[in-house]
């Protein structure tokens, strides 16, 4: 959430810093703003809307300076607008920054700046993290310290991030020290990228392809001070931590459009090669199970686990569902799907065998790294299903799996979610060979993982389907989504699909439950999307499905091909392969993804940037 760059180096900072946020624009779009150094005075230009917006402004009043910060916003205090939008001003003017995260202390801070005499003009807590750098500064100043020092600013930041609650991403300039940029974080993320004579910085690695090939990840408390030619990193403890320079793996191919109109049709379409980048390697055909390089646990360790909690949020909640029925069913490991949220603050009995796995696309939200540390806190192994390499989840968790989906730009989770069912399933395998599992039954599932990418790329073909369905239904205002077993999960990422990119009201349930109260909302309008393939109690589901027919409500089938029954009392049918039940998930949820999107494009919304949403939730 929020984007941040920074630049610092021999070249017009602004190139860097437009380019920088149009590719962090998924992080928040209620404005984008700009602040440049050029010697002796810092000029931003700030305005609500889309960067584009923000570029024809520079283009109309350009502005200079080879050191620069930006920030794209996701508004959390005060609406989108122009003088909310970042970079901000504290004191007369001396300091400038930007920010992503919460001050949670926001409202004490202003009110004690006030008495000291600073003026705000905004209703961002952001501006008070400036007054207070800017006090700070004044402070040192009065003790006798130089304000064109360097340091004099670094410490001044140090002691002013020392008073706030809450979390910050912080890129901050002085009006006096050009060339200097100062970096600090705690919960929300930063990474610097290396140069020749020049530093990048970014809160996430997009920006930086193209500009470098090492990096650096900021952590928890650590401060980067650039410079053209120099870059410390101090701690806020007072020591200087290793420079841990990682190879930046991203390529520009991964966060272009190709011949996609929308980054979300993109990724739906890239599913066959993600669900085989997430399986590449990770197939033993001599034992019949899965491996993972990365688990950092021994098979005595993996052995002894008698319960594991899967936790994450949105999509990768929905895919915790589908890993539970998995692990249950393969390895007959109890497991338990905690919404990240809520498991950061409850203390639930956790006996010493239990596992964590925090499940997340981004690696970066705010409250499944808070639950993923509040487990290991209580000493529990906790293990990351992560997409994003270098992430903060990935790297806090004691070990992990990576989805190698490549980046996930569309705010609507797609890949990511088949991904992280794929790996789920391997976990399955993994865990269920190590108990019950017999080498035959391993080396089935085997076989049949490695047919996912065609049945996906069969799945992708029911697009021209899924544009009739669409074209008929993108007026509903509400819509149904049902499912039993292993649909069930995919009937709630179905609905949360649907109403995150089109705003049409959507719910999920299990098809059978809806009996219990849902089933009040069925009347010709509403559509029930049953997702219905064949299954063990495929006639229960048809049961379902008869009762909705009963009270005149318009039914979606989603069902497997050959299947020639279900037209005859569905609406509509949009078929899919047949797979057997457990990896059902990984073909159903495709019409659904497409369905949502198609139905988005007709009602005019903006797909890839839907209403008050942002990518990677690094605000709790
Ligand atoms: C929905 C969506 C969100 C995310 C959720 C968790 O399409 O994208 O619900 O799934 O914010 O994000 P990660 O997986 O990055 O932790």
């Amino acid at each position: 959430m929020c984007g941040i760059v920074g630049y610092v180096g021999p070249k017009q900072a602004y190139d860097y810093l437009i380019e920088g946020l149009f590719r962090l624009e998924y992080r928040g779009y209620d404005s984008a703003g700009v602040a440049l150094q050029d010697g002796s005075k810092i000029s931003i230009r700030k305005k609500t809307g889309r960067v584009s917006q923000l570029a024809d402004l520079c283009k109309l009043l350009p502005i200079h300076g080879t050191s620069g910060i930006g920030h794209t916003r996701w508004a959390t205090h005060g609406e989108p607008s122009d003088t909310n939008s970042h970079p901000h001003t504290g004191g007369n003017g001396e300091v400038v920054l930007v920010h992503n995260g919460v001050i949670e202390n926001y409202s004490i801070l202003r009110d004690r700046l006030r008495e000291l005499g600073y003026v705000f003009r905004t209703a961002t807590d952001t501006e008070v993290a400036a007054h207070l750098v800017a006090h700070q500064l004044e402070e040192a100043v009065k003790l006798g310290d130089d304000p064109f020092e360097a340091e004099t600013c670094v410490r001044a930041v140090e002691s002013a991030v020392r008073q706030i609650k809450g979390t910050y991403g912080l890129a901050v300039m002085f009006r006096d020290v050009p060339g200097l940029l100062i970096a600090t974080r705690f919960g929300s993320p930063l990474v610097v990228g290396m140069g020749r004579g020049e530093y990048f910085l970014a809160s996430d690695a997009s920006p930086l392809v193209g500009h470098t090939k090492e990096i650096v990840y900021l952590n928890d408390h650590e401060t980067a001070v650039i410079k053209a030619d120099s870059f410390v990193l101090r701690h806020q403890d007072g020591s200087a931590p290793a420079l841990s320079i990682r190879a930046l793996e991203q390529t520009s191919r991964d966060t272009d459009l190709g011949e996609f109109d929308h980054y979300m049709l993109k990724e739906i379409f890239e599913q066959p090669q993600t669900i085989e980048n997430a399986l590449r390697g990770r197939l033993d055909d001599e034992e019949a199970t899965a491996k993972f390089g990365g688990l950092n646990l021994d098979p005595q360790s993996l052995g002894r686990i008698d319960r594991i909690v899967l936790t994450a949020c949105g999509t990768s909640w929905h895919a915790g569902l589908v890993g539970e029925y998995l692990i249950e069913e393969f390895a007959r490991i109890p497991v338990e799907v905690e919404y990240a949220s809520e498991l950061r603050y409850r203390n639930p009995p956790m006996a010493d065998r239990t596992m964590i796995f925090a499940i997340t696309q981004s690696g970066e939200t705010a409250d499944t790294l808070a639950a993923l540390r509040e487990c290991k806190r209580k000493g529990h192994p906790t293990l990351a299903i992560c997409n994003t390499v270098g992430s903060t989840i990935a790297r806090e968790a004691d070990g992990g799996i990576y989805l190698h989906a490549g980046p996930e730009i569309g705010v609507a989770s797609t890949k990511a979610f088949t991904s992280q069912v794929t790996v789920l399933t391997l976990l399955a395998l993994l865990l269920g060979r190590m108990r019950h599992l017999s080498h035959p039954a391993g080396k089935r599932m085997i076989s049949q993982l490695r047919e996912m990418p065609d049945k996906i790329r069969q799945a992708l073909k029911c697009f021209d389907a899924v544009k009739d369905v669409a074209r008929k239904y993108y007026t509903a205002e509400n819509f149904l989504y049902l499912g039993r077993l292993y649909n069930f999960p995919v009937a709630l990422e179905g609905a949360l699909k649907l109403k995150e990119i089109s705003y049409i009201h959507s719910e999920g349930y299990p098809a059978a439950e809806m009996k219990h109260g849902p089933i009040a909302l069925v009347d010709e309008d509403t559509p029930s999307v049953f997702i219905a393939p064949r299954c063990e109690i495929y006639p229960k589901v048809m049961s379902n499905l008869e009762e909705v027919k009963a009270r005149k409500g318009p039914v979606i089938a989603i069902a497997c091909e050959g299947d020639d029954k279900i037209a005859e009392l569905a609406d509509d049918v949009i078929y899919v392969p047949d797979v057997d039940e457990y990896l059902q998930p990984l073909v159903t949820s495709i019409p659904l993804q497409l369905l949502a999107y198609q139905i988005a494009i007709y009602r005019g919304c903006n797909v890839d940037r839907p209403r008050n949403l942002a990518k990677s939730v690094t605000v709790e």
